[in-house]
């Protein structure tokens, strides 16, 4: 089966960064938001990052033009996937959001089209059961910023058959990244490691045993990470790092994956990190400076 048009569901972070890898593998894409100004905020990301590329001198104004010219803002979802071979969900870590998203994608996609979840960790055995196709369901985890991050893990739920791990494998490749493959588990392969680490971050500074800025500072060079686990966070979002630490809590039945008081605090204050301009680190001036706790 050969894709040609892909749906890509959420504009922010992960979402914009999909369409336009996938934009430039030479896809038709259609990105779907529920507000037409975070469908403009997405399309101003790509158009940013394409910019920067011609800066760079990876490709040519017109190349990039092209790329930007093949992703199309759509506010309604039948719209966006009505006529798609395949569908990747990058819309919030909620689970009831997801679950009711994916029953009205399934009845508005056409038959043969493959749908993809970006979820960090919810299980795709669960979303593939609200469709009627769960063979044709599975996990695509890119990682963050999606561009320039050469990881695809690929999720297996109970019913996905070979045929979708293959042509997710070849779109994997074609937007140029390399693939793991993994069966069904709470947080994957990476999320399972990566999670339990920024947690334990966030506890020590909870605890004060050091800055937001030593403890960044110790663990990138203490072991060599390209950035430490509290700018990390930030990156990922702190909303999102705090589903995931209630979703282990709830599937692993097991209370060392609980979420730190403070990144609950942060979270309700809406400090969600760098999307919102404050978590760790305040966005706010030209270079980040660290919050003190
Ligand atoms: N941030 C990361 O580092 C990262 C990495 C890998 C996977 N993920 C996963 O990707 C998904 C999205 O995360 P994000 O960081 O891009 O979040 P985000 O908050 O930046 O973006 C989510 C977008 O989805 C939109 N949205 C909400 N409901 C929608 C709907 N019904 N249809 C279409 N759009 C809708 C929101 O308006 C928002 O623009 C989550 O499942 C997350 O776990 C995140």
């Amino acid at each position: 089966m050969e894709i040609k048009k892909i749906a890509v569901l959420g504009a922010g972070q992960m979402g914009n960064g999909i369409a336009h890898v996938c934009a430039q593998a030479g896809y038709e894409v259609k990105m779907r938001d529920i507000d037409q100004k975070f469908i403009d905020k997405g399309l101003a990301t790509i158009k940013k990052n394409l910019d920067r590329g011609v800066a760079k001198e990876r490709m040519t104004q017109a190349e990039a033009d092209e790329v930007f010219g093949r992703v199309q803002g759509v506010l309604d979802l039948k719209d966006a996937v009505k006529d798609v071979d395949l569908v990747i969900e990058a819309i919030p870590e909620i689970v009831k959001l997801k679950l009711d998203t994916w029953r009205e994608v399934d009845g508005a996609a056409p038959e043969h089209a493959i749908l993809a979840s970006n979820t960090s960790s919810i299980s795709i055995t669960q979303m593939a059961a609200v469709t009627k196709r769960p063979e044709k369901f599975i996990g695509m985890h890119f990682f963050n910023p999606v561009p320039v991050m050469g990881l695809v893990e690929i999720i297996k739920g109970q019913a996905t058959d070979d045929a979708t791990v293959k042509v997710i494998e070849d779109v994997s490749h074609k937007v140029g990244k390399k693939t793991v493959l993994v069966n069904e588990a709470p947080g994957f392969a990476v999320n399972r490691l990566l999670v339990p680490a920024l947690l334990e971050a966030v506890f020590a500074i909870q605890e004060g045993v050091a800055t937001v800025e030593d403890m960044d500072l110790a663990i990138k060079l203490g072991l060599n990470w390209p950035m430490g686990p509290l700018t990390l966070a930030d990156f990922v979002g702190l909303d999102t790092m705090l589903y995931i630490a209630d979703y282990f809590v709830d599937e692993f039945k097991d209370s060392k994956y609980r979420a730190p008081a403070l990144l609950r605090k942060m979270v309700r204050a809406g400090w969600v990190g760098r999307k919102a301009g404050m978590g760790f680190y305040d966005y706010s001036g030209e270079k980040p400076v660290p919050n003190k706790f």
